[in-house]
């Protein structure tokens, strides 16, 4: 449709109408922001001697105590939703033992995000898992699946009603991606150093973590995992929307690279989202282009533009990355995450805008996105890499825990709230 005819945009000053009740918010993770999340295997990881990890946690952003502040500003920038995890090593610190505590602070999390308008949109897992697990072979364990249902059912049963989405596992094929950075970016004997470390540190004799593990093993565990989350929130309550969310890549071969990249499409993510049938939206997480030649992985082109992460400054991957996950799927799109990681918030803003310019073509040619959730509220903890790279719309200084909204905040904010955006 020529643009003159869309009455989504406006002929006096060319801006973008979403659609009605388009979800806008910022994602985060528990072990990220919460700061000392003890019970988990993260937390012992980034503690043995050797490890990988740039930084330990610690404190990270104390959202556990803030997120009160958090929230509110959340509802000050315009946002009217906000994507979070709640933490099994708190919820289940030891097999079958439940802490009331824990759900209840979970609750009172989940009814602020009311009071301020937000929807909460909530992982049950985000890489992090208790201890006990990974001392059982974590997800490379098929019991772990079955153990994650009990959680699931539990989370639900006490929280379920004040939830708006329900995402099960946060991108359940991350270890088949990390794989293909290992012996790369990531040295393969520093992880099994300091997973052996953690094995000796917890008394087991397989110590893995999700994301570092043998994604081969991981792979049907993730997957039935998630099955048993869906029909464990299901059951308690039927009517409450439930998504996978996948870490998708824009995909591309330069001339000859064509079946290697569809072979490692499939085998990274496409062998997932066929796995999401079950659910009721499709949670796209994506931040660049991933090219392939006929040897394998290429990295960014010569002199590109490329992140912290050492990505490629490529938001056009939102489009892309929409229209496979709905192709493959036939389910209706949730951005749950997308962003950068810079220093510079003046290419942050040229990344969100021209993210959204790329939803806006999904949207144009009829497809159900249902909304956008950008990585992240906060400057935090970066796994590996500690705290260096810098995701967030806010700043923190972590020794005040003081918050200081950039420039990107009040733009995305204003998009938010008017849930209009200019995009040229
Ligand atoms: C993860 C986040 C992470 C972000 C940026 C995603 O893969 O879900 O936990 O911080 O990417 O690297």
């Amino acid at each position: 449709m020529p643009a003159e005819c869309d009455d989504r945009e406006s002929s006096k000053d060319m801006s973008y109408q979403f659609p009605e009740g388009f979800v806008w918010g910022t994602s985060t993770s528990a072990h990220q922001v919460e700061g000392n999340n003890t019970q988990s295997d993260y937390w012992l990881m980034e503690h043995v001697e050797p490890t990988i990890f740039a930084d330990p946690s610690g404190d990270a952003c104390d959202q556990y105590h803030r997120y009160e502040d958090d929230l509110a500003l959340l509802e000050k920038l315009g946002f009217n939703a906000y994507r979070f995890s709640v933490e099994w090593a708190r919820i289940e610190p030891e097999p079958g033992h439940f802490s009331q505590a824990a759900l209840d602070h979970y609750r009172r999390v989940l009814e602020a995000c009311h009071d301020h308008g937000l929807q909460p949109v909530v992982t049950y897992h985000h890489f992090t898992s208790p201890r006990w697990v990974a001392a059982a072979g974590g997800w490379e364990n098929m019991e772990t699946a079955a153990r994650f249902g009990e959680y699931a059912e539990r989370v639900t049963r006490d929280l379920g009603d004040l939830i708006g989405h329900a995402c099960t596992i946060n991108e359940l094929n991350i270890t088949a991606l990390i794989d293909e950075f290992k012996g790369t970016m990531i040295p393969a004997e520093a992880i099994d150093g300091m997973l052996a470390a953690a094995a000796r540190a917890s008394g087991s004799d397989r110590f893995s973590a999700f994301l570092l593990g043998d994604s081969a093993a991981i792979e049907p565990v993730a997957i039935a995992g998630h099955h048993s989350a869906v029909q464990a929130i299901k059951a308690v309550r039927g009517d409450l929307p439930v998504g996978m969310t996948v870490a998708m890549s824009d995909y591309q071969a330069v001339p000859g690279g064509e079946a290697v990249m569809e072979r490692q499409r499939e085998r990274i993510q496409d062998v997932y989202l066929r796995e999401a049938g079950d659910g009721d939206f499709i949670g796209v997480q994506c931040y660049s282009r991933s090219r392939y030649g006929t040897e394998g992985m290429l990295g960014p082109e010569e002199g590109v533009e490329v992140t912290q992460m050492g990505y490629e400054f490529w938001p056009e991957c939102v489009e892309a990355c929409i229209r496979h996950a709905v192709d493959v799927t036939g389910s209706p799109a949730l951005v749950t995450e997308n962003g950068i990681g810079t220093e510079d918030d003046g290419r942050r803003l040229e990344y969100l805008r021209r993210a959204l310019g790329s939803l806006k073509n999904c949207l144009d040619d009829g497809i159900d996105v249902r909304g956008y959730c950008q990585w992240s509220l906060l400057d935090n903890f970066e796994w590996m890499l500690g705290y260096r790279p810098t995701f967030g719309i806010v700043a923190v200084d972590r020794t005040a825990q003081v918050r200081t909204p950039k420039p990107s905040a009040a733009w995305l904010g204003d998009v938010a709230r008017n849930n209009r955006a200019d995009l040229s």
